[in-house]
């Protein structure tokens, strides 16, 4: 493997330079990370399937007209990916009651919501993700209130587009997490869709189960989670081509 400049690692990620300025090489891990990282595990094939995943669910929403970061799929666990100043943002859209609005509100887990609702959390792991409200994101600086338009208006169409699919595919959107970042191009700027959709940040049930098919499988300890993903991936058609062999463990990279 080439040597090339290490940008950042995250939990399930690591972002090395691209191979032309404003480009980024993202690299899907195998960990797996829950409750801000105090729970952590690998599951092998799971950036395979991830990297996988993302592509095909970026590519499906940039042929709808949403913007995003994905250029294409390098390997099997690299895509490549637009440079963007991410937002420190992170907006979760909820279909159906479950996790942490729950306990916040005392509802029961698969009750309905009157409407999709968005929420949004600051990005940061050391003060564990709080939930804010859109006065903290003008006050503070972390968006614009036409950046915080684009992110909503952008999330609701997303989610009505995954909604759709998903459902195609006997798998109920129950909620998600986007990230968005600014994209700076010909002394312009926009808001791309950036990051990843995958089943580590979305909740997923089968229509006709309600099994978990997500990370709420590694969450509460429920087994079988690469088992689920595999099962997203085989419905949507996008089973990694070269097979069960090239599911191997962790690589080390530099
Ligand atoms: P929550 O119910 O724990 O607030 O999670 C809502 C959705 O957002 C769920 O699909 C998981 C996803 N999520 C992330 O992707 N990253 C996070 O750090 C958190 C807290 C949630
Ligand atoms: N994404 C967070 C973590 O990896 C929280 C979660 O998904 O439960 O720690």
């Amino acid at each position: 493997m080439p040597r090339r400049r290490k940008i950042y690692e995250g939990k399930a990620k690591v972002l090395f330079e691209g191979p032309e300025p404003g480009t980024i090489v993202q690299h899907f891990k195998d960990d797996v990370t829950a409750f801000n990282n105090q729970k952590h595990d690998i599951i092998t094939g799971k950036g395979v399937l991830n990297n996988r995943i993302s592509e095909y669910l970026m590519m499906r929403l940039g042929e709808v007209g949403i913007p995003t970061h994905f250029v294409r799929r390098l390997n099997m666990r690299e895509q490549l990916v637009r440079e963007v100043e991410i937002i420190p943002v992170e907006v979760v859209v909820r279909n159906v009651a479950a996790g942490s609005i729950c306990k916040r509100f005392g509802l029961e887990e698969g009750s309905s919501l009157p409407r999709s609702i968005v929420e949004y959390y600051y990005k940061s792991d050391d003060l564990g993700d709080p939930l804010i409200s859109e006065e903290h994101i003008t006050a503070f600086g972390w968006a614009s209130p036409a950046e915080i338009d684009d992110m909503l208006s952008l999330s609701l169409r997303i989610n009505d587009f995954l909604t759709g699919l998903f459902l195609g595919i006997g798998l109920r959107l129950i909620d998600f997490k986007l990230e968005y970042g600014r994209l700076y191009q010909d002394d312009q700027v926009r808001v791309v869709l950036a990051d990843e959709i995958t089943p580590d940040g979305c909740r997923l049930w089968d229509t006709e189960t309600n099994e978990i098919m997500d990370k709420d499988r590694f969450r509460r300890d429920l087994g079988g989670v690469a088992e689920a993903y595999q099962e997203v991936a085989r419905r949507l058609g996008i089973t990694p081509e070269a097979g069960q062999q090239d599911i191997k463990g962790p690589v080390t990279i530099q």
